[in-house]
């Protein structure tokens, strides 16, 4: 079989498709045949060697792919052959709280990734994907739907009527309007774009701010919330964002804390004086993965693909994703 492998330290034009031996399902696990992977803007910071987390000197890179069932090893009673499956971001996360150690089973990260055309996997640790879903969307899902869901879906979870802010329109942002919307609530989104901002209207956003024109965004959130501010806030943007984000929340709000596009720091008074909960939100579990989809298929939501690249051509995906000009999801057909 084909696989890219990444050497830690080496650029973008090394990270090389190479011929590995094909793997075999062995007892309790399933042999995918890789139809579909997405790209994360983690995957740039893995072959970037700025990924916050450790990971492997080589590695075949990406963690959210979707494929088929091609052959189930001795005792395996999840999957059957045909099915379609997605593995999960943190492969030893299946329910309950993460544990540090979760934080290292990471596909395409701590683990080999699935960039590659068959990929085998203990069958717990895969899930079966969204019937109403193609392999291009499925594959969207392990790690930025995953991420926005847990935001709006964990401790204290949004409701009705609630209002939602989500910075910028790339994969996380764009999966949390998506769920918010079908969930009742209200949403704010961010973006550098107005042709964004109006593909961000055409998913169901109630009000648009561009962060660029209006650098002190926190105001107008404010103005849409008649003073009271956005009562869960994804926090994709980071310490360049945060300050703007604190002042957008309402009293007893909730920040989750997720990306870091933007870099900068924040004096903690901020916090203290408003009164926000900051959470850190690392994807979710298996668990938090079946509820999700779920609510994918009873609202029929559909993951947005903004473009497919061929396998061949990741580098260029990755590429593309850098100059974040993408609207939703990148794909890579496998
Ligand atoms: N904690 C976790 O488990 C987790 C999971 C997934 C992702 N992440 C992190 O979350 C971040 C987003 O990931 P992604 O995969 O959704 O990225 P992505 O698809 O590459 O999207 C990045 C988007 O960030 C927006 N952006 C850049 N600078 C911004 C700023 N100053 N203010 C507001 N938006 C800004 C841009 O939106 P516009 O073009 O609209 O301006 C850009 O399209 C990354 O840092 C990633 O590492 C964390």
């Amino acid at each position: 079989m084909k696989a890219y492998r990444y050497t830690m330290g080496s650029t973008l034009d090394e990270l090389a498709l190479v011929d590995l031996p094909d793997p075999i399902a062995g007892p309790g696990q399933v042999l995918l045949r890789m139809r579909a992977a997405s790209l994360n803007y983690r995957d740039l910071l893995v072959v970037q060697g700025r990924y916050p987390r450790g990971q492997l000197d080589v590695i075949s890179p990406l963690s959210d792919g979707c494929g088929e069932v091609v052959a189930v090893g001795e005792g395996v009673d999840r999957f059957a052959v045909g099915d379609s499956a997605i593995p999960l971001f943190f492969q030893s996360w299946l329910r309950g709280p993460m544990l540090d150690s979760d934080g290292e089973s990471a596909l395409g990260g701590s683990l080999d990734g699935v960039a590659a055309q068959y990929r085998v996997f203990d069958a717990d640790k895969v899930i079966r994907a969204p019937r109403n879903l193609n392999f291009a969307q499925a594959a969207t899902l392990p790690c930025a739907a995953l991420t926005a869901w847990n935001g709006l879906h964990g401790p204290r979870p949004l409701v009705a009527g609630e209002t939602l802010l989500t910075l910028g329109t790339g994969g996380v942002s764009t999966f949390a309007l998506q769920f918010a919307h079908a969930a009742g609530a209200r949403v704010i989104v961010t973006s550098s774009s107005d042709e964004k901002l109006a593909k961000a209207r055409a998913l169901g956003a109630d009000c648009t701010i561009n962060y660029r024109e209006h650098p002190e965004w926190s105001a107008k959130v404010r103005e849409f919330t008649n003073g009271r501010g956005a009562d869960h806030v994804i926090e994709t943007g980071g310490g360049g964002t945060m300050l703007e984000s604190v002042r957008s929340t309402a009293r007893n709000g909730w920040i989750h804390v997720i990306g870091l596009v933007a870099p900068g720091q924040i004096d903690p008074v901020h916090v203290l004086l408003a009164g926000v909960t900051l959470r850190g939100t690392e994807v979710g579990s298996r668990e938090m993965f079946e509820a999700m989809n779920r609510s994918i298929e009873k609202s029929r939501i559909e993951p947005l693909v903004d473009r497919v690249f061929e396998f061949e051509e990741l580098p260029a995906a990755l590429r593309y994703l850098e100059q974040a000009s993408h609207f939703g999801k990148v794909v890579i057909r496998i």
